[in-house]
């Protein structure tokens, strides 16, 4: 858990602005302190009162109230991190433009603490050049403005411009206020993900799985998409996760599913990551019908298993014949429990050399640790570099550290038209 912190909530006027009540949530309920901060229309969505109650803090929309504490200094001055949700188009040309003009973007002007903008409007707003150009402004100025998610609007159509789901905003402006904010520099290129875990069925009711939530692999993706990647999202069993903002998810249920997905495409992926908990074994056959207990069903007593495909290591071998492109960075992680002949980090780096990957993140796992959790910690592997002792933070903070590695490994595979030494 990080400090506490003080977090202005700014809310502007559109549909989407109800969410920002599970936003507030998110962060009261972390242990940090919310102001909100609505310009007037947004009151017009959701009352001052609600928002009053779920931050346990006055609202105010203008500079004219509580003059005498000077609120638009005050507040800007006291902020830890500032988070725009919803961001209208107008609020954004505002904010581009320098005005003043009421208690958001007056505390805008007096802050110097990290800023994420969440946009959510129609399609055709979004991507009209006036917005893009003043979205620009702000990216250039070291604000964050978060790629809307695609979805349903309001009304019936759908396209970019949706506001991402609060829990999606909260994990990544945390990732933000950590000091972690990640550029929008991978226009143009495809990132792959697979996360959570593999089931081998055994029977049509019964599977043999794990306890991978996923978390890390949506983090990854969340990030990549953040970054401006086309992100495909290939998940097996997991939590109930929102969907990464930009992201494609192709759901799995088996390894050989999993295998065949993550084959297709990497085929035109620039990065390809496994997060996923993969089963190593699947059950020999399959039973058609529910095993019965109290039947002389062998199968029952003793269930026979065979190995399944390492799919990291067949992408590695698929890049190596030509499958894959020279310069796809591949990422795997290394699960490891540590005894009695090496510390985890030993087991990691057998593994690293191993699978033959590029970057691998290395972290303990077993009940309670990592699984399930939100936060990691661990260390990541290179080659020809020591490992890099990663602290325990949240595994979007993790992610982008992540993703910053594989930025060198990118920029060493593209320059050389494929690996060194290889
Ligand atoms: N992995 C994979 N296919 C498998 C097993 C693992 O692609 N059949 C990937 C995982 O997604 C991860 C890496 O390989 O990126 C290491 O996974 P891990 O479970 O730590 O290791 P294993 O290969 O299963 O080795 P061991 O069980 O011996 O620790």
């Amino acid at each position: 858990m990080t400090a506490a912190r003080n977090i202005v909530v700014g809310v502007s006027g559109g549909v989407a602005a109800f969410k920002a009540c599970h936003l507030i949530r998110n962060f009261t309920e972390g242990g940090d302190s919310v102001r909100v901060v609505p310009t007037a229309n947004a009151l017009n969505f959701v009352g001052a009162a609600t928002f009053e109650a779920l931050s346990g803090n006055p609202v105010d929309t203008d500079v004219f109230s509580r003059v005498d504490e000077v609120q638009h200094v005050r507040v800007g001055q006291e902020a830890d991190g500032i988070v725009i949700a919803p961001a209208t188009a107008d609020v954004i040309a505002r904010i581009a433009a320098g005005r003043a003009d009421d208690l958001l973007t007056a505390t805008l002007l007096v802050a110097t603490c990290p800023v994420v903008v969440a946009p959510a409007m129609h399609t055709e707003m979004w991507t009209n050049p006036a917005t893009q150009d003043n979205v620009a402004a702000l990216r250039r100025r070291g604000i964050t403005v978060m790629e809307p998610a695609h979805g349903r609007l309001t009304g019936p159509d759908s396209g970019a411009g949706r506001l991402p789901e609060p829990e999606a905003i909260a994990a990544f402006s945390r990732t933000v206020f950590a000091g972690f904010a990640p550029a929008v520099d991978w226009r143009g290129k495809k990132v792959v993900v697979s996360a959570g875990g593999t089931e081998e069925a055994l029977d049509p009711v019964r599977f043999l799985g794990n306890r991978s939530s996923g978390r890390q692999g949506f983090a990854l993706a969340e990030v990549a998409a953040q970054r401006g990647a086309a992100v495909t999202l290939v998940a097996g069993r997991t939590d109930a996760l929102p969907t990464p903002s930009g992201a494609q998810i192709r759901r799995v249920e088996s390894t050989r599913d999993m295998d065949a997905a993550m084959r297709e495409e990497s085929r035109d992926a620039d990065v390809v990551i496994m997060a996923a908990a993969v089963a190593d074994f699947r059950p020999a056959s399959e039973a058609g019908s529910k095993m019965k207990k109290g039947s002389d069903d062998a199968a029952l007593q003793k269930i026979e298993l065979v190995e399944n495909p390492d799919i990291l290591a067949g992408l590695v071998r698929a890049r190596e014949n030509g499958e894959l492109r020279a310069s796809t960075v591949i990422v795997g992680f290394a699960a490891e429990t540590g005894d009695a002949n090496a510390t985890p980090l030993e087991h990691a780096e057998k593994k690293f050399a191993r699978k033959g990957c590029d970057v691998m993140m290395a972290n303990e796992v077993g009940r309670g640790k990592v699984f399930g959790q939100a936060d990691n910690a661990g260390w990541i592997l290179r080659r020809d570099a020591e490992p890099r002792e990663i602290a325990r933070g949240s595994k979007q903070v993790i992610a982008a550290q992540i993703l910053q590695e594989v930025d060198g490994e990118l920029a060493r595979r593209t320059h050389n038209g494929g690996p060194v030494g290889e």
